[in-house]
């Protein structure tokens, strides 16, 4: 990916971490999609006061783009304010996995801004092969 729409995915997951909301764990986070056809969607965690109702960042913002009706992931990324770096829970990382292929890419933000970037095989090597449900 080039420099200038990584940066811009990188902006759009911190812009969006901050309409976090987060009042139960006070633990905000942002994340950005882009998708395979060069748009980008973006959400933030959303909690409950029934806890185990919070939305992770990560699924919001691919929820988004597939409520736009895209279909393929290209990069994702995430945004926190930790110092080191949040990766996708395990429920993130099966929901990306409908849609992302051999080259998506997760780009982890961290509290000072610090970037880098994982191959998601690397995050979810060995997704269940729900393929055949598919009709
Ligand atoms: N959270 C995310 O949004 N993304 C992650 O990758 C990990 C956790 C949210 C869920 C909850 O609102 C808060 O962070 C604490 O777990």
């Amino acid at each position: 990916m080039n420099k200038k729409l990584r940066n811009e995915l990188i902006y759009r997951a911190l812009k969006a971490k901050e309409t976090s909301y987060s009042p139960y764990s006070q633990f905000r986070v942002g994340s950005a999609v882009l998708t395979g056809d060069g748009e980008i969607f973006s959400g933030c965690n959303v909690e409950n006061a029934s806890y185990g109702l919070a939305i992770c960042a990560e699924r919001n913002a691919v929820f988004q783009a597939a409520f736009a009706g895209k279909r393929t992931i290209a990069a994702v990324a995430v945004a926190s304010d930790e110092k080191g770096f949040l990766t996708p829970c395990g429920a993130c990382r099966q929901v990306i996995s409908e849609f992302a292929d051999g080259k998506t890419e997760i780009i982890l933000v961290n509290a000072g801004g610090k970037s880098k970037s994982v191959p998601f095989e690397k995050l979810f090597p060995t997704p269940p092969d729900l393929h055949q449900l598919k009709k």
